[in-house]
């Protein structure tokens, strides 16, 4: 498995592209197209589920579509790390009931858990950690507390929120978090955080092509997408005659720093 290939690449500055997925078929595409890591995101709430938001998403739902992921990886090359998200509801109550939902999301074939949020997380990442569990943070924009935040709306902007997400970065990277998602955060503070942490790569999403890597939901990067598509998001599919080429030109635009465009969302 392929975490200190990631921490190689973060080491070396070669950027990190990863995809969502959530079957076995895409999982396969986009390990055979070179995409460094799968993330069966609680996204998959809206894209295979129909709903409004990721709240609904309970840790069975992620245990099954991490493992039909695992599969998918498992038949191709099966070089991709999966990280699998631990559902809304499923850390949030005590260090002991996510270190139980993160062995099922393991178990299930994941290499690494994601969690949204700062501060109050450092503990449970802390613990995970302790235990050997590898965890990947998500700051910024974080859909599990949508409502909290008034909805899908950049984060940081202000000097006081900036700095309070830098802080919640730098903490998490010393309570051992070894990746951390960006999302919807102004270009220079994503810029700002990955200069700050050493060991925890920075993954964006709508933060520009400052960060240690990318991450885009898989849908939206092949023009799947229903609804408002947000600004930052491109469509890998329309110059390519297939799935897994548009999942390779979107590796090597990842790694090549020509995706995104730092123009196209500048906030
Ligand atoms: O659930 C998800 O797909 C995510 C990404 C958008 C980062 O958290």
């Amino acid at each position: 498995m392929n975490l200190h290939r990631l921490m190689q690449m973060h080491a070396s500055g070669e950027k990190i592209s990863m995809l969502t997925a959530y079957d076995a078929t895409f999982a396969a595409l986009a390990d055979r197209a070179g995409v460094d890591s799968l993330l069966v995101g609680d996204s998959l709430g809206m894209v295979s589920q129909g709903r409004d938001s990721t709240l609904s998403v309970s840790l069975e739902d992620v245990v099954y579509h991490t493992k039909c992921v695992a599969k998918g990886v498992q038949a191709a090359q099966n070089n991709a790390c999966i990280i699998s998200d631990l559902p809304f509801g499923s850390y949030q109550i005590s260090k002991e009931q996510a270190m139980q939902s993160a062995t099922a999301l393991l178990q299930a074939g994941a290499h690494m858990v994601k969690l949204e949020g700062g501060g109050w997380t450092n503990e449970v990442v802390q613990f995970l950690t302790d235990r050997g569990v590898l965890v990947c943070a998500h700051l910024g924009l974080t859909p599990q507390t949508v409502f909290a935040l008034g909805g899908y709306k950049v984060q940081g902007r202000d000097e006081q929120a900036a700095l309070t997400l830098l802080n919640h970065a730098t903490q998490l990277e010393q309570a051992g978090a070894s990746m951390l998602v960006l999302e919807m955060v102004p270009v220079d503070l994503a810029q700002k955080v990955t200069s700050k942490l050493s060991k925890c790569a920075t993954i964006g999403i709508g933060a520009g092509n400052v960060t240690s890597g990318q991450v885009l939901v898989m849908h939206d990067m092949l023009g799947a997408g229903i609804g408002k598509l947000p600004k930052f998001v491109r469509n890998f599919l329309i110059d390519q005659p297939g799935v897994e080429q548009a999942m390779r030109a979107y590796v090597t635009a990842v790694k090549d720093g020509t995706f995104p465009d730092n123009e196209r969302h500048a906030w």
